[in-house]
């Protein structure tokens, strides 16, 4: 869906609360400051919704206390739970997460209550962005994808081991960008979830070219490693400008991974799902990635076979994916290409941060790890 606005000239005030409750910035607070939860009050012009996603709508308009250009997507609000979207968003903070700025309440006069998230506005998504090289019959530029990937690797590190947040819906439409600083972030945390190792999940998420091969067999006890098969293909289809694997139906996804893949081994088809050992699959000889990916390097291939594996704990994590050769060319930027080199310095892609984003390791390992993405 793309988003659109009309102003219709009238200015609405709203009152609602802040995205992330103890930020300072934004406008005035209306009563005591001291208490987070307060509503305070924003104005920005009337819009008229002209475009609808699967779940809502999404608009577009300008804050006026603050000049921020935002993006409001509104979504019907179950009375009876949480919004899990919204409880996620509150939680995350990073360069690469659409920030959630402000959220309220309306309700219409059916009595249907309706849920406002107030987004940080990025002017397009990936999917827009690869329609315009499609359409101009060229091809994304390869820096081009190395930077929208690596940022969103940097982005699956943070909400992966910091957030424990696995996403669930990685696709191009859930990914913007902006073309001239070519900086990347993730939206629609509609399908987000913690995943605890304990509790089972439904498979029936994620769009279907992008559904990990684990969801296909039905696993439940799925990981994050899910986000990172779809990132996959979303980097294929940059490089390919169309889907990798275009299934027209839920199991001909897999037809369609197989016959690139090749049939999974019997190992592999465990730790998928265990319950599909018995299973008897026609076998197909796996085609070389570097055969599907005629013009790219030798370390573009390696880096999607690292990331495209049948077997979730074989493939790449997402610090993992950081810290491919792959990458190389944007930290040794330095002293090389002198716009390359700016547009990494502005997108701050060789900071990192030991809270939020190494973690989970130790510290020998934390040394090893900055030397290797800062180097
Ligand atoms: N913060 C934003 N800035 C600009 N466009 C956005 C923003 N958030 C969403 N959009 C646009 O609206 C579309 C739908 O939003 P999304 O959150 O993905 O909702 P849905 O759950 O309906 O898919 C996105 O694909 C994107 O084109
Ligand atoms: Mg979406």
């Amino acid at each position: 869906m793309e988003i659109q606005a009309i102003t219709n000239g009238s200015l609405v005030h709203k009152q609602v609360f802040k995205g992330h409750p103890g930020d300072t910035s934004g406008a005035t607070s209306v009563s005591s400051p001291s208490l987070e939860e307060d509503p305070i009050t924003i104005s920005y012009p009337a819009t008229e919704v002209v475009g609808h996603g699967s779940f809502g709508v999404v608009f577009t308009t300008q804050v006026r206390e603050t000049g921020d250009r935002v993006a409001i997507k509104k979504v019907l609000q179950d009375r009876r739970f949480k919004n899990r979207e919204l409880e996620i968003m509150k939680q995350l903070k990073h360069p690469q997460v659409v920030d959630l700025k402000y959220y309220f309440y309306e309700t219409d006069p059916q009595g249907e209550v309706y849920l406002n998230l107030i987004l940080e506005f990025m002017p397009q998504s990936l999917y827009q962005r690869l329609r315009h090289f499609v359409t101009q019959r060229t091809n994304m530029p390869r820096i081009e994808i190395k930077l929208y990937i690596y940022q969103l690797a940097k982005c699956l590190n943070y909400l992966h081991t910091h957030a424990k947040v696995c996403h669930r819906d990685i696709k191009p439409q859930n990914l913007l960008v902006d073309p001239e600083t070519y900086a990347l972030k993730l939206c629609d945390f509609g399908s987000a979830k913690q995943l605890k190792p304990s509790e089972p999940n439904v498979s029936y998420i994620c769009s279907r070219y992008y559904r990990a091969p684990e969801l296909i067999f039905g696993a439940t006890n799925y990981t994050v490693q899910i986000d990172i098969w779809s990132s996959g293909c979303v980097m294929a289809e940059l490089i390919l400008g169309q889907p990798m694997f275009p299934g027209e139906s839920g199991i001909d996804q897999l037809v369609e991974i197989i016959k690139i893949l090749g049939t999974p081994t019997k190992q592999e088809i465990c730790s998928m799902n265990s319950n599909y050992m018995e299973h008897k699959f026609p076998q197909i000889r796996p085609i070389p990635l570097a055969k599907v990916f005629k013009r790219e390097d030798e370390q573009t291939i390696q880096f999607l076979s690292d990331v495209l594996r049948y077997d979730p704990m074989e493939r790449f994590t997402a610090l993992q994916c950081l810290c491919s050769p792959y990458f190389d060319e944007l930290r040794q930027a330095e002293g090389q290409d002198e716009e390359l080199r700016a547009v990494v310095q502005n997108l701050k892609l060789t900071d990192f941060s030991d809270q939020l984003e190494l973690e989970s390791l130790t510290i020998e390992e934390t040394e090893k790890v900055r030397q290797r993405l800062l180097s």
